[in-house]
């Protein structure tokens, strides 16, 4: 059997992470019908496995997902699978046999149940037993934080330095602001952080608002969804009442701590982020991951080339 070895930076004594993934997954309908959004393939893999891989990468490898109702396919993904193993293996299908036993050897992968889609913030407090008075992080599946552009390492660090919680920040264009949880910032000085490459510094947070109209956004800094929380979370949580869409917000809580004096920080990304959650994106993330792919992606780009030169003639496109 192969044992994934863990990053040298191992700090998985020190910090769990939470998944919620117990979304309706309402804008890929009909796929998510039966299948759980999060299982969704980005090329071979599903895009669930990629946040267990960057937590992973990151030297974290406890991990609890927050399902809901018609998740189970999720805990047969990071569970073994013994009658396809069995089949791979009389077959000699190393390579395959090989993907089929990583998923369920990656990560200690945990589950919990929220009863009720109440919210991000009612998720992430449904992880209270499980996390205790530690700081923790929390991974939002529709974000997929390209591996080469380490996100999560700079987080920790600052989090390690300054405390409190601190959340990632990506710049998006003003009309594309109302999507996001924003926040009002001011400088929080020099602060060095690994990975500086794809990260342009640090901010103080002192204001958040989940979902603004363009017009009130205090700034064009959208949260993305990495966050590493210290555990006064659970307590701001159980103050916050529902908010936006009636639902209790993970943003409203944080923005109660902030207001409070406590520390929030925000690490601003530069890299490269795909947004799953959203078709186009989610097209954009399968063509660019395939064309990198070194076993798929040069097939794959000659016929990209093609196909794009006859489509834009209006050619008729047979293979
Ligand atoms: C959630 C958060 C929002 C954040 C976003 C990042 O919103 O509530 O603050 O900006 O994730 O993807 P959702 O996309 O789940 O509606």
């Amino acid at each position: 059997m192969k044992t994934y070895r863990k990053n040298a930076n191992d700090r998985s004594n020190a910090y769990k992470v939470v998944i919620p993934a117990a979304g309706l997954g309402t804008r890929f309908l009909p796929a998510t019908k039966a299948i759980p959004k999060e299982l969704l393939p980005i090329v071979d893999t599903p895009a669930l496995q990629y946040i267990v891989e960057e937590a992973v990468d990151a030297g974290l490898g406890e991990v609890l997902v927050i399902v809901g109702r018609g998740k189970e396919a999720i805990i047969d993904h990071f569970d073994r699978s013994p009658e396809l193993e069995a089949v791979l293996e009389a077959k000699g299908d190393a390579g395959r046999l090989e993907a089929v036993l990583r998923s369920a050897e990656l990560a200690d992968v945990h589950y919990i149940r929220q009863g009720a889609p109440r919210g991000l913030g009612h998720a992430v407090a449904c992880a209270r037993p499980y996390v205790g008075g530690e700081t923790f992080a929390v991974m939002l599946g529709d974000d997929l934080i390209d591996a080469r552009d380490p996100l999560l390492d700079p987080m920790l660090e600052v989090q390690q330095k300054l405390g409190g919680c601190v959340v990632a920040l990506m710049e998006v264009p003003q009309d594309q602001v109302s999507m996001y949880g924003c926040a009002a910032i001011e400088p929080a000085g020099d602060i060095a952080v690994a990975n500086p490459e794809a990260t342009s510094g640090v901010v103080r947070i002192t204001d958040l608002v989940e979902k603004p109209a363009a017009q009130d956004a205090p700034s064009n800094l959208a949260i993305i969804g990495r966050y590493v929380l210290s555990p006064e979370i659970f307590d701001a949580l159980d103050r916050t009442p529902p908010g936006r869409g009636d639902e209790v917000q993970l943003t409203d809580a944080m923005k109660l701590l902030a207001a409070e004096g406590h520390p929030v920080h925000g690490v601003v990304f530069t890299g490269r982020r795909y947004d799953t959650g959203d078709r186009g994106d989610y097209l954009r993330a399968v063509v660019r991951l395939a064309a990198e792919r070194p076993d798929l992606g040069p097939s794959f780009v000659e016929w990209l080339e093609e196909f794009l030169a006859d489509f834009k003639q209006g050619a008729v496109i047979k293979s």
